[in-house]
């Protein structure tokens, strides 16, 4: 499966088992050095270097470089290091990166991409199930300050987007569902037929079936990439896609991005934005219930955690996006409106 992402210039995302062979003659055909940089981090490494390095060398020099595991990592600091390193090993600007990590690793090879030089190329080829809906699709790159988060980042779209879902695999089963919230936030916000999908399949999706796990991705990769070519540098439109994280970021901040992960933060964000939809007659219907009976399903958390309202305000302050809340009118359908932090806060 092949969807074109019509920003400029056009790129392709292909959605597929494991076509890794197909994801290298597209690589091949647009490096313009016999080398590839791979940037991963430790996990990622120990799971698939000895395995893909082999294929990958059959048509491409390689040089690998790791980077330590975490969001804790997704600094400037971490992106010295990497700069450093492809200096060191020549790397110029006709060079490629290629992200083969999760959201994390994607974000940051994003940036180092964007920067290095003055902007090189880059791949992107997923391997979290949140990364494969969302982070690796639309050219966001970014890295975290210590008051916030994604606070520094350019827009780099990459070359092209390699979506194999046999990395999901080897998902640990609390990453997979993270995922599985962006893929709820993608069904509230455009797809009713998409959100029909989840209620009626919630225990193959759960099994990883490949094949219904394939049609989702597709689904939402679809969703993005539309929504990012008509609005490539999140002006308006693109705002959408920021449904469930409003509050999803300051959760995230307030538990210093080690009690809550994304995925947990959005799935409490987005029974908050339905909730506040109901409460401000913008929805049609009180949909929370039904949400929440969902992410249930998918085992994530969806009650806010009690954190005092000083530091909900202080954190939602920090987002950059606090001004502009999406809120849910049915299933599928989504309105921004401007909010003060006051009326959000006043909720919590
Ligand atoms: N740029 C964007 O548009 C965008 C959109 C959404 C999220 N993000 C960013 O993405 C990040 C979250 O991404 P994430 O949820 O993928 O987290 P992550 O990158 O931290 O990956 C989660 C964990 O899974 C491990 N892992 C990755 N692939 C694996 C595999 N195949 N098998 C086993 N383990 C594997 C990782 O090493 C890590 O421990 C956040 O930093 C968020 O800001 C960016
Ligand atoms: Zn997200």
């Amino acid at each position: 499966m092949r969807i074109s992402v019509r920003t400029t210039p056009h790129y392709p995302i292909f959605v597929d088992q494991w076509n890794l062979r197909r994801s290298l003659s597209v690589v091949k055909k647009n490096l313009r050095e016999d080398r590839l940089f791979i940037i991963t981090n430790t996990t990622v490494a120990k799971l698939y270097k000895a395995k893909l390095d082999p294929i990958f060398r059959k048509k491409i020099k390689t040089a690998w470089i790791v980077i330590p595991d975490g969001e804790r990592y997704k600094n400037l600091k971490t992106c010295e290091k990497i700069w450093l390193k492809l200096a060191k090993l020549g790397a110029n600007r006709s060079s490629c990166l290629l992200a083969l990590g999760g959201g994390v690793v994607g974000d940051i090879t994003g940036f180092v991409a964007s920067t290095y030089m003055r902007g090189i190329r880059y791949f992107q080829m997923p391997t979290t199930l949140l990364a494969q809906v969302d982070a690796s699709i639309g050219g966001k790159t970014g890295i975290d300050l210590s008051v916030g988060k994604n606070l520094v980042g350019t827009f780099h779209q990459p070359k092209a987007a390699f979506i194999h879902t046999d990395f999901l695999k080897t998902l640990p089963f609390k990453e997979f569902r993270h995922g599985l919230a962006e893929i709820v936030k993608y069904a509230l916000m455009a797809d009713q037929g998409l959100w029909k999908i989840l209620k009626t399949n919630t225990n193959k999706i759960l099994q990883r079936n490949t094949g219904i796990i394939k049609k989702i991705i597709h689904s939402c990769a679809h969703i993005k990439a539309d929504i990012v070519a008509l609005d490539e540098k999140e002006k308006n439109l693109r705002r959408i896609l920021n449904l469930g994280h409003t509050l999803g970021h300051a959760i995230e901040q307030l538990g210093k991005y080690k009690t809550w992960k994304h995925g947990e933060a959005v799935a409490m964000g987005l029974v908050f934005a339905a909730e506040l939809s109901h409460r401000l007659g913008i929805s049609k219907k009180h949909l929370t219930p039904e949400i929440v009976r969902l992410l249930k399903a998918f085992h994530l958390p969806t009650a806010w955690p009690k954190y005092s309202q000083k530091k909900y305000r202080q954190a939602l302050k920090i987002d950059k996006k606090a001004n502009s809340f999406v809120f849910l009118k049915e299933i599928g359908d989504v309105i921004v409106k401007s909010v003060t932090t006051a009326s959000i806060w006043n909720f919590l």
